[in-house]
C-alpha cells in the first residue's frame, strides 16, 4: 500500500479533465481528497461517487481560485477540520481564446493570468506553510507543454505556462531543507474540457485538435502524478513532460487526416 494511504491529497479544479482523473486516481489508492473548482453540483456529484466506490473521505469546497478571500476561506475550511493535505496538485487552469497578441481580448488574458499564476500562488501560499511546519509533503504543479516552446496564437497562455516552469523551479528552491518536493507536470495535447474552454464552447472546433492521433488521457497524468508523488522520500523528480506519442513537441504531430 502507498504511505500516501490514509492521508489528504488537495486537488484544484476536480470538476472536469486531469483533476478530476487525479481525484480518482487517488481515492482509487485509499487517499482522502480535499477538493476545489467553481461548479458546486459537479463537485458534489463526483464526491458522492468516489465516496461510494472507494470509501474514502471526500472534502469539497466552492473555490474560485482568482479569489484571494475564497482561497483563505478554503483553507480555513480545512484548518477548520485539522487536515494538512500530504499533496497539493496546483492543476485549475485554462486557456481562453487563440489569436495574435495585436487582436487579443483582454478580458481572456486576464483570466488565463488570474487564474494560472495568480490562482495557483494564492492557493500556494496559503497551504504550503502548513505543509512546511508537518516537514511533509509533495507540490504537483500542473504546466504544459506551452510552457517550454512557443506556439502561433500561444502567446499569452505560453506566457502562464512558462510562469509557472518558473514558478516550479522556484518553490523547489524555497523549499531547500525540507523534506517537501515539488514537480511541475507538463502535458502535451490531452483530451479534456480544455479546448472547448479555450474556443469558448466552440465543441466542433475543440474536437478538431484532437482529430487523427490518439491524444493524451487525463488519467494517463493522473497515473504521472501518482508516480511522482509516490517516488522514495529521496528522490524528487521536478519536471515529467508527457507527450502522446503521435505528437514529439508542439509543432511535430503525426496527423492522419
Ligand atoms: N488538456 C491539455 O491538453 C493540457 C495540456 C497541458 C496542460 N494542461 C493544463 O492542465 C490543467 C487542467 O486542465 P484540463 O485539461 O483538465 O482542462 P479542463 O477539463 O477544462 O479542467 C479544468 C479544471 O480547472 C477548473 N478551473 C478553471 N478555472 C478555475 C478557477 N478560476 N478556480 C477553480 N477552478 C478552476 C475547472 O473547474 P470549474 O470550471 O468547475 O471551476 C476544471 O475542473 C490546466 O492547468 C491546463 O492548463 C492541459
Amino acid at each position: 500500500m502507498s504511505d500516501l494511504a490514509n492521508t489528504y491529497a488537495l486537488i484544484t479544479g476536480a470538476t472536469s479533465g486531469i483533476g478530476k482523473a487525479t481525484a480518482y486516481k487517488f481515492a482509487a489508492n485509499k487517499v482522502n481528497l480535499i477538493l476545489c473548482a467553481r461548479r458546486q453540483e459537479r463537485m458534489e456529484d463526483i464526491a458522492t461517487d468516489i465516496t461510494s466506490r472507494f470509501g474514502v473521505e471526500v472534502l469539497i469546497h466552492v473555490t474560485d481560485v482568482r479569489n484571494k478571500q475564497e482561497v483563505e476561506a478554503f483553507h480555513a475550511y480545512v484548518q477548520s477540520q485539522n487536515i494538512v493535505p500530504s499533496v497539493l496538485v496546483n492543476n485549475a487552469g485554462l486557456a481562453s481564446g487563440k489569436d495574435k497578441l495585436q487582436a487579443g481580448s483582454v478580458d481572456d488574458w486576464e483570466q488565463m493570468i488570474d487564474t494560472n499564476i495568480k490562482g495557483l500562488l494564492y492557493v500556494t501560499r496559503t497551504f504550503l506553510p502548513d505543509m512546511i511546519a508537518k516537514n511533509n509533503g509533495h507540490v504537483i504543479n500542473i504546466g504544459s507543454t506551452a510552457g517550454h516552446l512557443v506556439y502561433p496564437e500561444g502567446n499569452v497562455y505560453n506566457a502562464t505556462k512558462y510562469a509557472v516552469k518558473a514558478l516550479n523551479e522556484g518553490i523547489n528552491l524555497d523549499l531547500v531543507g525540507t523534506n517537501l518536493r515539488c514537480c511541475s507536470i507538463d502535458p502535451g495535447a490531452c483530451e479534456t474540457e480544455f479546448s472547448v474552454v479555450r474556443f469558448h464552447g466552440d465543441e466542433s472546433k475543440a474536437k478538431k485538435v484532437y482529430e487523427g492521433f490518439e491524444p493524451l488521457h487525463p488519467e494517463d497524468i493522473a497515473d504521472a502524478i501518482w508516480y511522482v508523488c509516490n517516488a522514495p522520500k529521496h528522490v524528487n523528480i521536478t519536471n515529467m513532460v508527457v507527450y502522446p506519442t503521435a505528437q514529439r513537441n508542439v509543432f511535430v504531430m503525426d496527423r492522419k487526416v
